[in-house]
């Protein structure tokens, strides 16, 4: 996605001859720490982006939403009463599945006509549908005149992705769009909904490197790692009744419990018991002001999704191994779901030009092209956008 907030409002006006009613925009995130641990109801620790999505949207007076695009110069319509999936379009099966999953709630929608576009990067691991979603919702929710908590607003966005889309995604990546704090990341934990923002230290720069490899086989494998915990879990709960899911799993009141699983059951859920514990760490490290020991666990992240969660990939482990070994750097790893998209890395600010030579230069030489590479600033969540008559 390459629009920003100005064409989107632009377009909106071009398309429909007048300004918009409400422009809303929801950021995208990149996850530090806790991965593939959200659907096992454990913790994570993402960082809201400056990289967002924008709808500019009005109330239409029929009972029919309109959404155009504007990265993709697509236009789509779909009466309210009947929602259906788009059989080509997937970009508004994400609009189509945040109205039904609202309605589903039984809030009353109103018919809107809208323009959404953004600059997340789609398929990079940073959420950029999550970000449709929030942002969908919020322009829903503000032109129809209900209000709910951020918290049940995230819950319903992952209800459209999970049940209308059919990816079956934890709640990370809503939450984080809905209610991170600048300057801040976001511990979530999965299971109670709790969460609480970590102050994150202003000499430290995050940067994520872009392999540019997009999978379609993505959410399958996802799917599939998720059948796998629930598995563990079944095996698990014979024995330790009172395991629900992996997040209940007790490494020190379990003795023996890795052995009663069977491969690749025991190396999934080894990587989520260990990727919670080190979230926890993390969290702790960052509050004594550790950065050294936080960017360690992140390491230690990435070997474990790389060799027990086996969703990294030759081009992800070229970037983490190369920053790994670069001066300045606390730690490096795959962010996201894995299987292609972003590493994320986090050095020394001084150090931030010589990593970006380093992993372009790395990466070049192995795939032959200069990868994406830039810095994240911690962000907001999404929110509607105040002055709009600064677009006028
Ligand atoms: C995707 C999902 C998230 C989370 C991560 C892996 O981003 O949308 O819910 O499971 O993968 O940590």
């Amino acid at each position: 996605m390459k629009a920003n907030d100005n064409e989107v409002v632009e377009l909106f006006k071009r398309k429909w001859n007048e300004p918009p009613e409400v422009v809303v925009r929801a950021p995208g995130r990149v996850n530090l720490i806790g991965e593939h641990t959200d659907y096992n109801g454990g913790f994570v620790l993402p960082v809201a982006i400056n990289r967002y999505v924008w709808v500019a949207a009005s109330r239409s007076g029929e009972k029919v939403a309109r959404f155009h695009a504007a990265d993709f110069g697509e236009d789509d319509a779909f009466a309210l009463d009947e929602i259906r999936p788009h059989p080509r379009h997937r970009w508004s099966n994400y609009v189509r599945g945040v109205a039904w999953a609202l309605l589903k709630e039984g809030l009353p929608l109103t018919g809107v006509k809208a323009v959404v576009g953004g600059n997340v990067p789609i398929g990079a691991g940073l959420s950029s549908s999550a970000a449709v979603e929030v942002a969908t919702a919020l322009a829903f929710q503000v032109l129809s005149g209900f209000q709910i908590p951020r918290e049940r607003l995230a819950l319903l966005c992952q209800r459209a992705e999970n049940d209308f889309v059919g990816m079956r995604c934890g709640i990370m990546d809503q939450f984080a769009s809905l209610l991170a704090r600048e300057g801040h990341a976001l511990l979530i934990d999965c299971a109670s909904l709790e969460y609480r923002h970590i102050p994150l230290p202003p000499q430290v720069a995050i940067v994520v490197a872009d392999t540019g490899v997009r999978r379609e086989l993505a959410s399958s494998e996802y799917n599939r790692r998720r059948r796998e915990c629930e598995e563990a879990v079944l095996i698990l709960r014979s024995r330790w009744s009172y395991v629900k899911s992996l997040r209940d799993v007790n490494p020190a009141s379990m003795p023996g419990w890795e052995a009663l699983l069977p491969e690749p059951l025991r190396r999934r859920a080894r990587h989520v018991v260990g990727e919670n514990e080190r979230v926890l760490r993390g969290v702790e490290a960052l509050e004594r002001g550790d950065i050294e020991e936080f960017g360690r666990l992140m390491n230690r992240s990435h070997s474990s999704l790389r060799d027990d969660y086996e969703v990294s990939c030759p081009e992800l482990d070229l970037l983490v191994e190369t920053a790994q070994a670069t001066e300045g750097v606390y730690g490096s790893r795959l962010t996201g779901a894995g299987f292609g998209g972003c590493t994320v890395t986090l050095v020394r600010r001084e150090y931030t030009h010589t990593l970006k030579e380093r992993l372009q230069e790395a990466y070049r030489s192995r795939f032959g092209f200069n990868p994406d590479v830039y810095e994240l600033i911690p962000s907001a969540g999404a929110d509607v956008v105040s002055d709009i008559r600064s677009y006028e």
